[in-house]
């Protein structure tokens, strides 16, 4: 089957990207003390030359002192970093690509491998990163009001800097995820509840501010998981009326576009349709969607974590669900991660050259 279809352009607000492909959002921990290299800008600049249509950038943190758990993950705050950042986003212009950074609060996490931790304790809806981790304290109303504020700076400095869009990471059991979830939000207060809508009062406030700092005409895309890291099978919204409830309002708050975070993009969210997430958020919102998880490869991302290498595999289901209009946009990530040609590569049919991916590629900026 051909892929022509992923090469047509795409366009809304601030982003006209050149064809459907995304690089997805990868942490690579090759800033160290929070500050984007020149490795980190040619890594990125690389994916912009070889006809990446948008890129992600890797989660970078918002100014809170406890919104990362990893020195060497970069900050979306303060002058170095942010020079570093327009280092970045200028040389991926020079190739003619288009970028968004995706800002993010980490929330409670398990203390980093490296020893390394932040001046104070991690902050989150509660003490827990999930129900058999404990490891941070519950955020104050006030603590709540200055990172929804912190969020919209970094909006606002996305766009100051020159970049084509914001993603906000809401998804994978970080900050506004714990929000989310009834294992990691037993707030009493108005930003918790029975209902997943109540719990999603923090994203929405959120995505409000970003909204009002970065105006009309920016894109904002949110990105979102059902799945947790300490649940592969959860699932937020059980029902299409309860992923209604949790999507409409932040719709309506000022997101543009889904992006809709499976590990594997096949695999359906509810009995009795074949629609995956991304397909489902686009038929409830009416918004643009981005799918993502194992496109292109045999195997998924967090078994790539413990070691496990992936083979290409044939985009055909990808392209049939596309063309039927589930989703607008397309995330690749560990492909593009190994090989900055990935997209040339299938845009010229030339499958052969397709490297697949092995844990390996994580040790350094290819
Ligand atoms: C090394 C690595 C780092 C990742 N870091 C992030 C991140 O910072 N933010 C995020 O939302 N997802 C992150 N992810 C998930 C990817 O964005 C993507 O959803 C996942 O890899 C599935 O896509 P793939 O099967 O094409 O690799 C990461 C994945 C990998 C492999």
């Amino acid at each position: 089957m051909s892929s022509e279809q992923l090469f047509k352009p795409f366009s809304l607000k601030s982003l006209n990207i050149k064809n459907r492909i995304v690089m997805a959002p990868m942490t690579r921990s090759f800033s160290p003390n929070g500050i984007p290299t020149a490795d980190v800008a040619s890594y990125y600049s690389r994916r912009a030359a070889a006809q990446v249509g948008l890129i992600l950038s890797e989660g970078t943190v918002i100014d809170r002192p406890s919104s990362s758990n990893d020195a060497n993950i970069p900050h979306f705050y303060g002058t170095a970093a942010l020079a570093g950042w327009k280092n970045v986003i200028d040389g991926v212009h020079a190739e003619g690509g288009s970028m968004g950074p995706q800002i993010w609060h980490m929330g409670v996490m398990a203390n980093h491998h490296s020893g390394w931790k932040p001046s104070v304790p991690f902050e989150g809806p509660s003490e827990y990163n999930n129900p058999n981790l404990k490891n941070g304290v519950a955020m104050t109303e006030a603590d709540i009001a200055d990172t929804i504020l912190a969020f919209g700076r970094a909006a606002a400095d996305a766009k100051k800097l020159g970049f084509d869009c914001v993603e906000i990471h809401g998804a994978h059991g970080y900050l506004i995820d714990q929000f989310f979830w009834d294992a990691t939000n037993n707030r009493t207060d108005q930003y918790g509840g029975k209902t997943l809508a109540e719990r999603s009062r923090f994203a929405v406030e959120v995505v409000k501010e970003v909204r009002k700092q970065v105006g009309e005409d920016f894109a904002i895309i949110l990105r979102l998981s059902q799945w947790k890291p300490a649940d592969y099978n959860f699932q937020l919204a059980k029902t299409p009326e309860e992923m209604e409830s949790w999507l409409l309002p932040l719709s309506e708050a000022g997101v543009d576009i889904f992006h809709c975070s499976q590990r594997r993009f096949w695999e359906p969210e509810f009995e009795g349709s074949d629609l995956n997430f991304a397909g489902w958020a686009k038929k409830i919102t009416g918004k643009a969607t981005i799918t993502v998880g194992s496109v292109g490869l045999n195997g998924e991302f967090l078994a790539a974590f413990a070691g496990e290498s992936s083979q290409p595999s044939s985009l055909d289901e990808l392209l049939r669900r596309f063309d039927r209009g589930d989703f607008d946009l397309v995330a690749v990530g560990r492909p593009i991660l190994a090989d900055p040609h990935w997209v040339e590569k299938i845009k010229e049919n030339k499958t052969e050259e397709l490297v697949g991916f092995s844990k390996e590629a994580l040790g350094a900026l290819l």
